[in-house]
């Protein structure tokens, strides 16, 4: 009952021509697939030509990054009502690039999840471990916290349509995918605690990702996994051919 959701993280990646041309490529490989909601996410300055690129197909455009502010006096941010006007659905916020190279704090990762609502955008919040909370057994209590602060002040209905990434730290740009087993067990515990923090129906309708070293060759046996709702690909995406498979195989 869940509609799988394949999100492109392009990271710093990507000019404006380079985004044209992937479009070019990538759309006619993905025209006639349903029952699958697919997001690109290209860098900011990317976001009015693909999304000048994405009219009429059934491509979703996200950012990957906003600020927790109204517009005001903070260079270099981006405002939610600029995501908004630029053609953005979506917002990746929160993800391990933003709270570990830049220092992102939950608290903060939670404020911008409110100011994304508040816009009308779809929040893609990432959480997850690092390798050394791992090997310490903290792997569920890093996401409760980073879960419970994420999606703090939101109501049942707000948490039900957003969508979550579990993405191992150790896991992303590594090669190293995450047992898809594991990553089933552990996005089955956050679905847990999102039952205990917002309610059943909540939890049953929430989307949650696995993210990281998503490949054609592993994809499938991660939507095998019945609380697994797609991924958010990095490196895999930035070939059209490579993430239309992915695509394809999310059905
Ligand atoms: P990766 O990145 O697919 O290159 O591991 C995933 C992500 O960081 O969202």
């Amino acid at each position: 009952m869940r509609t799988p959701v394949i999100a492109a993280n392009w990271k710093m990646n990507k000019t404006q021509a380079a985004a044209r041309q992937f479009l070019a490529d990538f759309l006619p490989r993905v025209a006639g697939l349903e029952g699958v909601e697919l997001i690109i996410c290209p860098p900011f300055t990317a976001l009015a030509a693909v999304a000048e690129g994405l009219r009429g197909s059934r491509v979703g455009l996200g950012a990957q990054n906003m600020s927790e502010k109204d517009p005001g006096a903070y260079t270099g941010e981006v405002a939610g009502e600029m995501l908004v006007e630029a053609g953005c659905r979506y917002v990746i916020l929160g993800h391990s690039e933003r709270r570990h190279i830049y220092g992102e704090t939950d608290q903060l990762v939670g404020a911008k999840v409110r100011t994304a609502v508040r816009h009308g955008l779809i929040p893609i919040l990432c959480i997850g471990e690092t390798l050394e909370e791992r090997e310490a057994g903290q792997t569920d209590a890093v996401n409760r916290r980073q879960l419970l602060a994420g999606l703090e002040g939101l109501t049942a209905g707000e948490v039900a349509g957003a969508i979550i990434a579990y993405e191992p730290v150790w896991a992303i740009g590594t090669g190293k995918n995450c047992d898809p087993g594991e990553a089933q067990r552990t996005i089955a515990a956050v679905r847990a605690m999102v039952a205990e923090a917002f309610g059943a129906d909540a939890a049953a309708r929430v989307r949650i990702q696995y993210g990281g070293s998503v490949k054609p060759g592993n994809i499938g046996s991660y939507m095998a996994q019945p609380d697994i709702d797609g991924a958010l690909v990095g490196g895999a995406s930035l070939d059209p051919a490579s993430f239309a498979e992915i695509c394809a195989a999310a059905r």
